[in-house]
């Protein structure tokens, strides 16, 4: 595959402050911190209050990423929204936040990926780019995943949090130093929709007061599925990603994986062979955020001097769908 010639500049997260703890769950449902922590590796998630939405985390880190950046609003070419979480069906979460940032001059639409969703925007904010027909596109993942939990579900509740992130996506020179992304695989498993899904709220089961007492505008997972297609999907797509760029995982310098669950993240690591620092794991301090957790873990690596301009980094997911995400990229400053 040729190189995309487009590279992410800037990059900057948006939790809210409140915070839920294992000891705050246990007083909810019949868990225990050490259930949790071992089981997963969260200690704690943010979650919104007040009304804040999908939409108000994203603008948050949004107008973050541009004063940062010195890059004024009307500069945005496109906006790419990744969120499973919409603060409605339409308009759409993009349309929310270009009003808000003033981005007068930007079209885009919100992406519906699940986990993989942040992965699937950024791929897409790299093509534009890089057809030379958009100069500036900002790619968020946002997710209010407290939303469509419920809190009484043992099974469910002490996984998630809320978040976002955002990237700025500019044109790569066309010369050998400059840096950019690599090369990216994607693909979709529609046999595995019935192990992660919310299904009342649209089309087929539209709301009314069955399926709210059915529980339909949750999140309904069966973990032991999901566990098993992850572990195996996350190994393959990044042996293939780095074999056929001429890699093995000794050449990665940062893997940074979506943030489901520790062990799944451990086990994909052992199989590419990778020591402690070159994988990023922040689970234990925000859960999963689905379309935030990679932009979050971006910011976390950056603070902590884990990146550095030049990187090997492999950015890889798996979620609801079944969807799978796996992007490899010189990280450009
Ligand atoms: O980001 C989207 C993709 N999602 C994922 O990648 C999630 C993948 N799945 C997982 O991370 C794990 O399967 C879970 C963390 C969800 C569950 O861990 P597990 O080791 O697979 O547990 P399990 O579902 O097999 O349940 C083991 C036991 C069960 O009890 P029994 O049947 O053995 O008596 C559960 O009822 O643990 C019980 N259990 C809990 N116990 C205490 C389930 N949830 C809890 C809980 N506290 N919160």
């Amino acid at each position: 595959m040729p190189p995309i010639r487009a590279k992410i500049t800037g990059v900057t997260r948006y939790v809210p402050p409140r915070l839920l703890t294992n000891a705050d769950l246990e007083k909810m449902v019949d868990t225990t911190n050490d259930w949790i922590l071992e089981r997963t590796g969260i200690r704690e998630r943010h979650l919104v209050e007040n009304g804040m939405a999908s939409s108000h985390m994203a603008t948050e880190a949004a107008r973050a990423l541009l004063a940062e950046k010195g890059v004024h609003p009307e500069e945005i070419d496109l906006i790419v929204v990744a969120t499973v979480t919409p603060d409605m069906l339409f308009p759409s979460t993009a349309c929310l936040v270009q009003d808000r940032l003033g981005a007068t001059r930007a079209w885009g639409f919100d992406l519906l990926a699940a986990c993989s969703g942040f992965i699937y925007a950024l791929t897409v904010g790299f093509q534009f780019v890089a057809a030379g027909t958009h100069r500036k596109a900002l790619v968020i993942g946002s997710d209010t995943m407290s939303s469509i939990i419920d809190y009484e579900d043992r099974a469910t509740c002490v996984l998630f949090g809320d978040g976002a992130g955002a990237v700025l996506i500019e044109p790569c020179q066309n010369n050998p130093a400059d840096m950019g992304v690599i090369d990216f695989h994607h693909d979709i498993d529609g046999s595995g929709g019935c192990f992660l899904h919310m299904p009342g709220g649209g089309s087929l089961h539209p709301p009314s007061h069955e399926t709210v007492e059915k529980k339909m505008h949750y999140v309904h997972q069966d973990g032991r599925q999901v566990f098993k297609y992850a572990v195996r999907r996350m190994a393959e797509v990044s042996e293939m990603l780095l074999t056929r760029n001429g890699f093995t995982g000794k050449d990665l310098d940062l893997l940074v994986p979506h943030q489901a669950n520790e062990r799944i993240i451990r086990a994909t690591a052992e199989r590419l062979g990778l020591s402690d620092s070159q994988v990023l794991l922040n689970i234990e301090r925000y859960g999963n955020t689905t379309a935030g957790t990679i932009p979050i873990a971006l910011v976390d690596a950056l603070e902590q001097g884990r990146l550095k301009k030049g990187d090997l980094v492999l950015l890889l997911a798996v979620g609801a769908g079944y969807t799978t995400g796996g992007l490899l990229l010189r990280w450009a400053y």
